[in-house]
């Protein structure tokens, strides 16, 4: 992985990006996130309290990446492959829904329907699967077995 510094043209096969507004040249190939690192530039957006987001999982699971790339907000810069003229910009990691670079994402309800459940289960890892699981099993009821008292045994 190697960068150069920007130059007027880009050599052949390079690809030239630009990074909140600075001219970069980098190799083709690269995901945005190997290009940005390259860069020198290791955060790439800002959580809700403002700590620095980065490079985590590095395979599109974890959305610690998202730029806006092109325009559109929220891009994962670990699975995005940089392309020769794109425009790359960092954001909040967790931009306003309103935000319409995000429309590609998806319109926001106006009003969120309310459903009365018995028992909501949020999550589908493997402690999400299985307190779901369980809490379809039919329901039964506790009782007491047996049900009369023992008689103690006759004495001779
Ligand atoms: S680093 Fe986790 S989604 Fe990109």
């Amino acid at each position: 992985m190697t960068i150069k510094p920007a130059a007027p043209a880009a050599s052949a096969g390079a690809c030239r990006i630009t990074i909140d507004g600075v001219s970069r040249v980098v190799e083709p190939g690269l995901s945005v996130a190997a290009a940005l690192v390259a860069t020198g530039e290791i955060g790439f957006s800002r959580s809700k309290s403002g700590a620095p987001r980065g490079v985590f999982c590095g395979m599109g699971a974890c959305h610690d990446c998202l730029v806006t790339i092109d325009g559109r907000t929220s891009q994962r810069a670990c699975m995005s492959p940089v392309a020769d003229g794109m425009v790359i910009d960092r954001q909040s990691a967790r931009p306003d829904i309103r935000d319409p670079g995000l429309r590609d994402v998806g319109v926001p309800p106006r009003a969120i329907p309310v459903r009365p459940v018995e028992m909501l289960v949020i999550g589908a890892g493997p402690a999400g699967l299985s307190a779901a699981s369980v809490a379809a099993r039919p329901r039964r009821r506790a009782s007491r077995w047996p049900r009369t008292p023992r008689r103690a045994p006759a004495r001779r």
